[in-house]
């Protein structure tokens, strides 16, 4: 290779861990000559592609950077008044700086080891906090995908509370009033449909809701930036024995009564505004508040209070049995990564400016706003508006005109219906009033504008029968850190609980934890990506349009398919928009009737809660003994609902990490009967240019973008997971209502693009789009040899992780010839019986030895499943082996007797700072081995900062907001 090649190339050296020596050597460990030959043995010949892919050569990272710029530049940024649930907002750069761009908290996993993870959960407490205090519900979630799929959850949830039995549904009916965004009506379609919710739409004033109702949803301001008292409604519909959810806006719940105090069950809505960038779509963390009575079936993620082993605080993620992993088809959600890094921002950017900042910062938009309404009177243009927040509503009889009038001075209103809204935000200053009331003086034709700015800030524009008069964020936490020293020293406090990939590596089978480049992630943060409003006109996203156009081809390229719909804000969220197509082809091939999935005992749980989602029953196909889909048992279920089957959901390779041979058998059989194939592609990292779903067989697959292209998880969201599908389900990907620029983008390129067709799975047309470039920039300068051997390197670390641990411990499944895909699963179920060892104490055990642990009992109860990625190098791998082969040895000395079967280092495990330094030691191993049980643990020692987390305590006794001030001046006093 030359000199000016290599350049071009060098990204991969940096992604890739293992080099050249280093793979020689770890090859010989395995037993194989060269890595062709390792993969040759692994992935079936039947199934592997030897064409090299169709992308983009390589560039290297400054190459990337530069070229994107020019891109960037074909994006125009706007002021936005566009509003609908998108307002553009300032991100406080101390938390642009330590949080969004901090890999000590962008690249940490889901805190399901609650004791490596006390920072984010002490963060997403915080969120939680904020979003009961400003709803006035006592319960919240720790963030969903999107406002509007956060409608739709209250809705389903309502729903499953009212008709418990699905086949007697006695209330169908959901109330939905006209004036809630139009993307959250299209959302609430798309979802009511499939499970037999009838929407009834209307002015929520004139509604006669009856004893068919479950449900109701009113915006609150509505869609127009009125202010209603839902009061009368609300009680009409709890009269009727409906439950009513409010979607709300957080900066406006300052200065509003909260929907608690009005009445509503649940307040949703999106926390973007407050400090978020708009990033054309996403990501964004919407919220999910409720009154008590629904902690058992609220969607999604809470983190509770409980208590460590040494009985102090602890937080940890409360109530899990209800999660889709644990609850499968009985799930009322399938929601799985959700918006944990926005959620972390949103709550900073509230203990930044506390209640009486944010209080300002909604006057201030409520003022300007009134003072715009009032001069546009006086300029013959009236607000439609009797009360309102931040947004004024005009008809206006020559939309266009205005529309171009304002285009020409850089400015987005929203047109609708031959009105006009405007929309202000935390960045509208005077001047941009000025300015907007001079796009209409144009309008009447005259160049005489100005404008008084009124200070007084009693707010008569917003009626005094829902002016909040309680009090929030009161909590200290939302008082104390004000000043940027502060706040960087909070910040930092919490980061330090945390492991993240900053540490050391995490090799959460399934979960892909590769390296999150620094160039792949430094454009999510300039303005041309984050500044967009995703309802923006069409001719200022080109450079967006670049992007994604490529993306989608690259995708579609890799998966062997026809056409991607980068919508879905997750993996979850991708099979349920891929389920999605499926019925919506069968329904268009007279096949309705259509609604049996088989999915693998084996399947990720949000498999089986995404079909049930998808209006399909569930049947259940056995694994055989060595981890395989049972063929025998797959056929006989396929040829018994032949006249009912949908298809089949398939992990691949499987969630035991091995390529089955017989896959394309499977996809077959499934055809033959008259079924379509949905790959689950979470194991993507497996298959990148060396095999790919299209040519596997299958018809559909969604990818994890935060798992093989590079997103990182933020410790829980956001994530991505767009849909590949064949030519015969094209035409049924989703589509937007505000699709109408998506179509002119499908003819531009001649292709048939994401949305023009079916209905919506996200609220924003590309969903989180602003996080596209992350995967963008990995394929683009990794090239199509580069992506692949990212996938070959995977499967070598694997490989070698497995050669090296299978001396001591059993290796469960592997393939027909030995080896395991890029994942492997370790049975820990022999040390119950032999050392009263679960997989639970060697999974906090390695904490003290400054490791994640891998993932834990799934898809098989008492093992942990390790997937390395090839971004890790051999000296990283082997400080992960040495130390499980140091664990099998403290193993072995409680099976020989040599230590105790109760108190011995694995059963105490994690041993904190607090516990090694105490005066008091009682165990009869030593504090050394506690705490340093390896030599390169003493050269970088990470803490952990709780013992281990008593999960049953936290749930019997359910906090999940900031517990009052009282409770720790009553722990101080008890210790
Ligand atoms: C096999 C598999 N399928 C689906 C999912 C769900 O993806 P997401 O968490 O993005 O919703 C996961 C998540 O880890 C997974 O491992």
């Amino acid at each position: 290779m030359n000199l000016f090649e290599q350049q071009a190339n060098e990204f991969a050296g940096r992604h890739i861990g293992p080099n050249e020596k280093e793979t020689a050597n770890m090859l010989k460990t395995i037993g194989v000559g060269t890595l062709d030959e390792l993969i040759d043995r692994t992935i079936p010949a039947s199934i592997r592609s030897r064409k090299k892919l169709n992308i983009s050569s390589a560039m290297s990272e400054h190459q990337y950077l530069s070229s994107l710029r020019q891109v960037a530049a074909q994006n125009k940024v706007f002021k936005s008044y566009i509003g609908q649930g998108y307002y553009d907002t300032i991100v406080p750069s101390v938390i642009l700086r330590n949080v969004f761009e901090n890999p000590g908290w962008y690249t940490q996993y889901t805190p399901y080891q609650a004791e490596i993870s006390q920072g984010r959960l002490e963060s997403l407490l915080n969120f939680q906090t904020m979003i009961s205090d400003l709803t006035g519900l006592p319960l919240a979630n720790a963030s969903l995908l999107d406002e509007a799929t956060a409608a739709a959850e209250a809705m389903t949830m309502f729903f499953n509370l009212k008709n418990k039995d699905h086949d007697h549904v006695t209330t169908p009916k959901f109330f939905v009033d006209s004036n809630v965004f139009a993307q959250t009506k299209d959302i609430l379609l798309t979802r009511a449909q499939p499970i037999g919710i009838e929407l009834v739409t209307g002015d929520f004033r004139k509604a006669a809701l009856d004893a068919s109702y479950f449900g109701a949803i009113v915006q609150y301001p509505d869609s127009n930036g009125a202010i209603h008292d839902y009061r009368q409604f609300i009680q009409q519909a709890h009269d009727a024995g409906a439950y009513v959810v409010m979607a709300t806006d957080l900066l406006a719940l300052t200065l509003l009564t909260p929907p608690g105090e009005l009445g509503a069950d649940v307040a949703v809505g999106s926390s973007q505004r407050l400090g978020v960038p708009m990033g054309f779509g996403g990501p964004h963390a919407a919220f999910f508040s409720a009154k008590d009575d629904f902690k058992r079936s609220i969607p999604g993620r809470i983190i509770g209070v409980s208590v460590d082993a040494q009985g102090n605080r602890a937080l940890r993620m409360a109530l899990q049995t209800r999660e889709q992993h644990i609850k499968r088809e009985k799930a009322t959600s399938n929601i799985c990564t959700a918006q944990a890094l926005l959620a972390n921002m949103s709550a900073m950017y509230a203990v930044y400016h506390g209640p009486e900042g944010l209080t300002n910062i909604a006057k201030r938009v409520s003022l300007l706003t009134r003072t715009l309404s009032g001069e546009l009177e006086g300029l013959g243009f009236t607000n439609t508006n009797g009360s309102y927040f931040d947004t004024i509503r005009l008809s206006v009889k020559n939309a266009e005109a205005l529309r171009q009038l304002a285009e020409a001075r850089k400015m987005n209103f929203f047109y609708s219906g031959g009105s006009v809204s405007i929309t202000l935000d935390e960045t509208t200053s005077q001047e941009d009033v000025v300015n907007i009331l001079s796009v209409f003086g144009q309008l009447a034709g005259t160049d005489l504008v100005s404008a008084t700015f009124d200070m007084d800030d009693r707010l008569t524009n917003i009626p005094s029968s829902v002016t909040r008069t309680s009090e929030f964020l009161t909590h200290p936490v939302f008082n104390s850190h004000h000043s940027e020293t502060k706040m960087m020293r909070y910040l930092r406090s919490l980061e330090v609980k945390d492991l993240s990939l900053n540490t050391s590596m995490i090799s959460l089978g399934s979960c892909t934890m590769k390296l999150n480049a620094a160039t792949e992630l430094i454009p999510v943060s300039w303005p041309e990506f984050g500044g967009l409003h995703p309802f923006a006109p069409a001719d200022q996203w080109k450079g967006y349009r670049q992007i994604l156009t490529e993306l989608e081809d690259w995708l579609s390229e890799i998966t062997g398919f026809a056409a991607t719909s980068l919508q879905p804000n997750s993996g979850a969220n991708g099979e349920y928009a891929g389920l999605m197509t499926i019925r919506a082809y069968h329904a268009a091939h007279n096949g309705e009737h259509r609604d049996v999935m088989l999915i693998p005992i084996s399947a990720h749980g949000t498999n089986p809660a995404s079909a049930v989602m998808a209006g399909m029953k569930v049947v259940v196909v056995k694994s055989d003994d060595d981890g395989h889909i049972d063929i025998d048992d797959l056929k006989a279920k396929a040829v018994q609902h032949k006249d009912q089957l949908a298809g089949l959901m398939v992990t691949y390779p499987s969630t035991h990490g091995v390529f089955e041979e017989s896959i394309k058998d499977i996809c077959q059989t499934i055809h033959d009967n008259g079924g379509l194939v949905y790959m689950d592609g979470a194991n993507m990292n497996a298959q990148v240019g060396l095999t790919s779903p299209g040519l596997i067989g299958a018809d559909v697959c969604h990818l994890n973008l935060h798992k093989t292209f590079a997103i990182p998880h933020g410790g829980g969201g956001p994530g991505m997971g767009p849909i590949c599908v064949n030519e015969k389900l094209k035409p049924y990907l989703p589509g937007h209502v505000h699709s109408a620029d998506l179509e002119v983008r499908a003819s531009s390129n001649g292709k048939a693009a994401t949305g023009t067709q079916g209905h919506a799975v996200s609220a924003a047309p590309f969903g989180s789009a602003s996080i596209l470039l992350i995967s963008y920039a990995y394929i683009k300068m990794l090239g199509a040899e580069g992506v692949t051997n990212a996938t070959r390197y995977a499967i070598l670390n694997a490989n070698y992780m497995k050669a090296r641990l299978e001396k001591r411990y059993k290796i469960l499944y592997s393939g027909a010839n030995g080896t395991c895909a890029h994942e492997f699963i370790v049975d820990l179920r022999p040390f119950k019986a032999s050392a009263g060892i679960e997989a639970e104490d060697v999974a906090k055990r390695l904490m003290d030895y400054g490791f994640h642990a891998p993932t834990l009992s799934f898809p098989v109860p008492g093992t942990i499943m390790i997937e390395p990625t090839e971004s890790e190098d051999k000296a990283e791998l082997d400080r992960f082996c040495d130390a499980m082969l140091s664990v099998f040895e403290e193993i072995q000395a409680i099976e020989e007797g040599k230590a105790d079967k109760n108190d011995n280092a694995l059963k105490n495990a994690p041993h904190t700072q607090h516990v090694i330094c105490a005066d008091e030691w009682k165990h009869a191993y030593s504090r050394n081995q506690a705490a340093f049980p390896l030599p390169y643990v003493r050269d970088s020692k990470f803490w952990p900062s709780v013992a281990r987390v008593n999960n049953t305590v936290g749930d019997r006794n359910l906090i999940c907001t900031c517990e009052p001030v009282s409770s720790y001046a009553e722990e101080a006093v008890a210790n």
